[in-house]
């Protein structure tokens, strides 16, 4: 039997590509899998041949549909190149990075090849036109996150921003998984960028508690994952946000609270299959069902009419979501989704990670308190931490770092400084006196402790201030400073 023959023409074959052109593109690949495997199973079982070419002819017509919507060949065990996550070992190459929700891990010193990853996920770069339309939409100076390609990835912002000329506004959706009592320095990027996104652009928005996340994947009780989203909520609070115009959630309490939330929660586990979130997400079958179905959860608040209090029960309000590009994979499978459930796709706007203390081969993490600054540490432990385990782009002996100079593209502290030293010129000038020779590790070390220290006592005051009642009233599901 040979596989390569034309699909049958006809009728037939016409009404099944048209059957097919309702399907997104899993879902074909799903099919094309399905049937790959119906036509193994004929053909071990030996059936007689006029079935086994007729499930020949379909697995051909699938291929070819699958071809003309995803533009790819199909390749068996490779999703659709859009929705590939790289943790799933099928699909990773050795020498590529491991960049998922869980982990982000590259034998590189310079950290992950963003440019790369933009390929392999099949996001856009945020370019310079880009930026600079934003700059002419906004009417503010960029802000150095993007000016600095820390947020360097997205997917239709362009359409947001030709809704915004359009007077048609959107909302911000972001996130947080509560996993214990102190967030890291790190976890500020996301929410600082928001910030200012709200402000340049004064639109609503959401912020998602996942303690649930944090519950089904951690060792802790529902109790003590609530505990933690209120307590980061606090943390999320002092990095400035507006409460007439911000709604924090935690999914353990408002998705008891709110039918349109869990509406979209069910729309949404309806059109995904096992299989696909596998694909996704490299779950397994002894994972529990639990995580399987917890994708639709952090998906859903991408919908506006899962917040009917906010907007008016409008539905078609157009979602924008910054964060960092691990999160990806969720808002990847939403994307799929969203259109078969009649709803727009969220747009996103993704950063780099922000680097552990040991040096840009893996992320700062909450788990390893040495790799990470938290929010809680005092002036002395930040100093102690950046002098002892800052990776140094630095020389062996002043003598060869004066000769030779120092490498910021892998010196932590450098790298720490173009996320917080919002002084361009200052940035520069360090630059070029480490790279020169001029500056020694020790001294550019003694900036970032400066700037740091500062940064993290200034967010210790704010948090103070954040009362319960505070926390409670930006917790509250109300209608926000919006007419929709
Ligand atoms: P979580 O708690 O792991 O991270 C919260 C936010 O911080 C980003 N992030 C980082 N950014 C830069 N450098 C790092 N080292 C770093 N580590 C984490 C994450 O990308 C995220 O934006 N499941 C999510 C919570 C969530 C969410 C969302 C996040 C629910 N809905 C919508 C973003 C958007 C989580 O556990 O995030």
């Amino acid at each position: 039997m040979v596989e390569s023959e034309e699909p049958t023409s006809g009728t037939m074959a016409d009404s099944l590509i048209s059957n097919l052109e309702s399907l997104s593109p899993l879902q074909l690949f799903e099919r094309v899998t399905e049937q790959g495997e119906k036509v193994r199973a004929l053909k071990a079982g030996k059936a007689p041949k006029d079935e086994i070419d007729a499930a020949v002819r379909m697995l051909l017509s699938l291929k070819l549909s699958y071809k003309t919507t995803t533009g790819q060949d199909y390749q068996a065990g490779l999703p659709p190149k859009d929705l590939v996550l790289i943790n799933n070992g099928a699909t990773k190459e050795d020498d590529e990075d491991l960049v998922d929700p869980w982990n982000v891990q590259t034998s590189n010193a310079k950290g992950v090849d963003y440019d790369k990853l933009i390929v392999r996920f099949g996001s856009s770069k945020i370019d310079t036109d880009l930026i600079n339309r934003i700059e002419r939409a906004t009417g503010q100076k960029p802000h150095h996150f993007l000016r600095r390609g820390i947020f360097f990835s997205h997917r239709d912002m362009d359409q947001v921003l030709d809704a915004y000329e359009n007077k048609k506004s959107f909302y911000l959706y972001t996130g947080r998984g509560p996993s214990s009592q102190a967030m890291h320095v790190g976890h500020l990027i996301p929410f600082m960028f928001t910030k200012w996104l709200q402000e340049v652009f004064d639109v609503p928005l959401v912020i998602q508690l996942t303690d649930d996340e944090k519950y089904l994947w951690k060792d802790m009780t529902v109790e003590k994952a609530y505990e933690y989203a209120k307590e980061n909520a606090k943390d999320i609070i002092a990095c400035g946000f507006d409460i007439n115009k911000t709604f924090i959630f935690s999914d353990l309490d408002y998705l008891g609270a709110s039918p349109g939330f869990y509406k979209n929660i069910v729309k949404v586990q309806k059109h995904v299959t096992f299989n696909q979130v596998k694909g996704i997400f490299g779950f397994t079958d002894s994972d529990c069902i639990g995580k399987i179905s917890f994708p639709a959860i952090q998906a859903a608040p991408s919908f506006s009419s899962s917040f009917p209090q906010i907007f008016n029960g409008k539905e078609n309000i157009q979602c924008l979501i910054p964060c960092a590009i691990d999160q990806d994979p969720y808002f990847r499978m939403t994307r799929d989704v969203a259109p078969r459930i009649g709803q727009p796709k969220p747009a996103l706007l993704h950063s780099v990670f922000f680097p552990a203390l040991q040096g840009a081969q893996t992320k700062m993490s909450a788990s390893d308190p040495n790799s990470s600054i938290f929010l809680t540490d005092t002036p002395k432990q930040i100093k102690t931490k950046i002098n002892k385990h800052a990776f140094s782009g630095g020389r062996d002996t002043i003598e060869e770092h004066r000769k030779y100079g120092g490498n910021c593209d892998v010196d932590v502290s450098f790298m720490y400084l173009t996320f917080f030293l919002e002084d361009d010129d200052r940035l520069e000038q360090l630059k070029q006196a480490y790279t020169s020779g001029e500056l020694l590790t020790g001294e550019l070390k003694k900036v970032l402790i400066e700037t740091m220290q500062p940064l993290v006592a200034a967010h210790q005051e704010r948090r103070k201030q954040v009362t319960d009642e505070v926390v409670k009233q930006f917790m509250t599901p109300r209608k926000l400073a919006f007419e929709f």
